[in-house]
């Protein structure tokens, strides 16, 4: 199972131009590179950890959508295997509690009617028997109390648990989610989440890091991705392509686009 993991993309409107501002040669390097290795190796899933816009502004989310749906074709997969999560630049606001009312429009638009794919079985290549690696994923909403200037202010909800409840007896579980988790203010609802056996792996972005940060919390590990648009241009920006194989292990690979 082949992940490609892309955080942080901030689709950044300019008001004073109206022009949406965007790294055009790193995404055309990244639809190009991700076009190469689809030949090689099938792409299942596109992890998209947040912060597509930098405002929340429809005009942000219509680029958005515009360089993702590239990306989907470099890919050779349909919409369906993109999965999503909100990041906190994503809401309509810049105070916390703000409604994401364009990212959820964005959302509409992509998936045109169809579902996300969030179920998958992996087997040994070549082998038609055996054991089969179940793996099951979801997206949490760490941005209810979150916003533009309330940034770090994460907050894991009750509610969005029961989708873990529904993961299958010994399914690898992938939980996608914005925040890191060391600013999650529930931390006892993480604690629990990481020690419950059914979550292996978390994908997050927010921190813009200055290359990609793996680390064991609990029975999982989280990759915590590089930007695709950090905030500081000395900051290197990329992504991870992330592989997991019939036995559950796991594999990063950090790529630098510039
Ligand atoms: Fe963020």
């Amino acid at each position: 199972m082949n992940i490609l993991h892309i955080t942080d993309l901030h689709f950044t409107l300019d008001k004073q131009s109206g022009a949406v501002l965007f790294p055009k040669k790193r995404w055309k390097k990244l639809i190009s590179l991700v076009e190469l290795r689809s030949k090689d190796e099938p792409i299942d899933m596109i992890a998209v950890t947040g912060d597509l816009t930098s405002h929340g502004e429809e005009a942000e989310f219509e680029k958005a959508f515009k360089y993702l749906k590239r990306l989907t074709k470099a890919a050779k997969v349909g919409c369906e295997r993109v999965v999503f999560c909100r990041g906190n630049h994503d809401a309509d606001g810049e105070m916390a509690h703000s409604e994401f009312t364009h990212y959820e429009a964005f959302l509409k638009k992509f998936y045109a009617g169809r579902e996300p794919v969030l179920f998958w079985k992996h087997q040994k290549k070549g082998k038609k028997s055996g054991k089969k690696l179940l793996l099951q994923c979801c997206c949490l909403n760490t941005c209810t109390e979150t916003s533009l200037l309330f940034f770090d202010h994460a907050v894991l909800i009750r509610e969005e648990f029961e989708q873990l409840e529904k993961f299958k007896e010994g399914a690898y579980g992938i939980v996608l989610m914005h925040h890191q988790p060391e600013v999650i203010q529930n931390q006892e609802l993480f604690e629990e989440m990481v020690n419950s056996k059914k979550v292996r792996l978390i994908l997050c972005g927010h921190l813009h890091p200055t290359e990609t940060r793996i680390f064991r919390a609990g029975n999982a590990i989280v990759v915590n991705g590089i930007a695709l648009s950090p905030h500081l241009k000395w900051l290197p920006a990329g992504f991870q392509m992330i592989r997991i194989n019939s036995e559950g292990k796991l594999r990063v690979k950090e790529i630098i686009l510039e």
